[in-house]
């Protein structure tokens, strides 16, 4: 049976005040995103070259490597253009008492 496993990774105004934040737990990187009022949490690391997400770009498809700007969709992880060919990883996200936290069971 796989246990779920929520960590707390910030608050809901301090990601929607930023937009776009890294959060470290153990030898996970995980990026957080508010965008059009939802949350979102997926790996931090880019999967074509290992870039750092969350110094990329939020647009309109999701967020953008800042390295070789392959865009990679917030629900799915799916990149929408190349260099990346490989999905994101990506997982569920809950509120509670306006704190965000990140389910990392997988
Ligand atoms: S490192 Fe992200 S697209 Fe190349």
């Amino acid at each position: 049976m796989i246990m779920n496993k929520w960590i707390k990774v910030c608050s809901t105004h301090e990601i929607e005040n930023k937009k776009l934040l890294r959060f470290d737990y153990n030898d996970k990187k995980l990026l957080i995103v508010s965008q059009n009022s939802t949350i979102y949490a997926a790996d931090s690391v880019c999967t074509h070259a290992d870039a750092d997400l969350s110094s990329g770009f939020l647009n309109s498809e999701g967020i953008q490597c800042p390295l070789h700007l392959s865009t990679f969709n917030l629900d799915t992880g799916i990149p929408q253009n190349p260099p990346a060919e490989k999905a994101l990883k990506t997982y569920n996200v809950k509120i509670e008492h306006n704190v965000v936290y990140v389910d990392l069971k997988n």
